[in-house]
């Protein structure tokens, strides 16, 4: 490996900053966890860190958005899916937090409270900064100055130059966690096999999208890209279709509408590589309602509509590997949760080496008990398209330089 692992470290009576992540599907009614998978996926390498004292450091969502909340639910999920003792303290590196970390003893864990709350993690002047002028903000140098050696288990959100992924290996000694090591040496595999995948890409992350398109394209690393998800919507209205007044504001509202252009370079230059929906499925009066393209009403997109589902499910079928992000609908409102279910199933059903990304995807998966059909789950979404895009990801480089 080009990163130090935990096994080649000597981490007894440490105290030991982990940084995982448990981002979640989270019911923005009732804030409950609707998925568990990420945190179930840190729990190896935090049973292997029991000779030790395990600090947790992690966000959920962003300020912002509605499932922005505090990480006390997912202690208690944590605590209840390992059996550990899991403390959590409502700070990052106050008074409270570092009171907490002095009196943790071997073998118990301690999650901080979501670091997205401290503003230096996503402050746009910091996070354009190098790692190491990072490593010198208030967060980390307080932090590190508690515990004895930091561990990155966090391949979800390593293509961020956040200061929790990318600093602390500037001023600690620091290695991969287990989770994250088995990310590296799987994508690694599929990175450099002869045969390119097909991706399909869903979702609403449709900036991080067209720049790992844009990256897939000009490496030649890519045998088709399907769009689906607001992803589509982007790519249909650089197409010079008429998405309608509703989907138009929803754009707008999202910030989306200046990414048309760059959909549309993206198209010129490598059309023949991207599908984009040929029929919808819409919401006509508080139900699903499909129509092709070209005779779209004004009405709001919630999915794939059924000729789209058909034509890339054929894909998906011939595909030798297939790479699918992100979900193509609505996917909560069991009216438009075809397209995603359907992809999911296309994916689990071809012979192809498959590979879902993202946490709302495992969970599809896992209600249609598809999961054993599916040859690897990552648990990146953006990551795991990034890494397989080639690029350098900064939570990942972060570790190489110190090693
Ligand atoms: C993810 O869910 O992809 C990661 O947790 C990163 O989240 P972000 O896109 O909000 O940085």
């Amino acid at each position: 490996m080009e990163f130090a692992t935990i096994d080649e470290q000597d981490l007894e009576d440490k105290k030991i900053l982990v940084r995982v992540d448990i981002n979640s599907p989270i019911d923005p009614k009732t804030s409950e966890i609707l998925d568990d998978t990420r945190i179930r996926s840190h729990i190896p390498t935090i049973k292997s860190l029991s000779i030790g004292k395990t600090i947790l450091i992690a966000h959920q969502s962003r300020p912002g958005l509605e499932d922005f909340t505090t990480l006390e639910a997912h202690a208690r999920r944590l605590q209840e899916i390992s059996r550990l003792k899991v403390r959590y303290v409502d700070d990052i590196f106050g008074s409270a937090a570092r009171k907490a970390i002095s009196e943790l003893e071997n073998g118990e864990v301690l999650m901080l409270e979501n670091v997205r709350l401290c503003s230096e993690e996503v402050s746009d002047t910091v996070i354009k900064k190098s790692p190491k002028e990072q490593s010198k903000t208030l967060m980390v140098r307080k932090l590190s100055s508690y515990v004895d050696f930091y561990i990155n288990d966090a391949f979800a959100v390593s293509h961020r130059n956040q200061p929790s992924i990318v600093a602390f290996p500037y001023v600690l000694p620091s290695c991969a966690g287990k989770l994250m090591e088995k990310e590296v040496k799987t994508l690694s595999r599929i990175l450099n096999n002869r045969e390119n995948p097909v991706f399909i890409f869903g979702g609403a992350k449709v900036k991080d999208s067209l720049k790992v398109m844009e990256r897939l394209l000009d490496n030649g690393k890519v045998e088709k890209i399907l769009t689906a998800g607001l992803v589509a919507t982007v790519f249909l209205a650089a197409k010079g279709y008429t998405i309608g007044s509703k989907n138009k504001k929803i754009l707008e509202e999202k910030g989306l509408l200046e990414l048309v252009d760059e959909a549309r370079k993206l198209l010129e230059k490598y059309g023949e590589k991207i599908e984009i929906p040929v029929d919808l499925a819409l919401l006509k009066n508080g139900a699903r309602f499909e129509a092709p393209m070209d005779k779209l009403p004004d009405l709001k997109i919630m999915d794939i509509g059924i000729e789209t589902i058909a034509r890339y499910s054929t894909i998906i079928k011939k595909a030798k590997i297939a790479v699918l992000n992100g979900p193509s609908g609505m996917f909560e409102v069991s009216d438009f949760a075809l397209g995603t279910e359907e992809l999911v199933k296309a994916v689990a059903k071809s012979r192809c080496f498959s590979v879902l990304g993202g946490g709302h995807l495992s969970a599809v998966a896992k209600k249609l008990k598809l999961i054993n059909d599916i040859s690897y789950i990552s648990t990146g979404g953006k990551a795991t398209l990034s890494f397989l895009a080639g690029e350098k990801l900064p939570g990942i480089e972060a570790l190489r330089r110190r090693k």
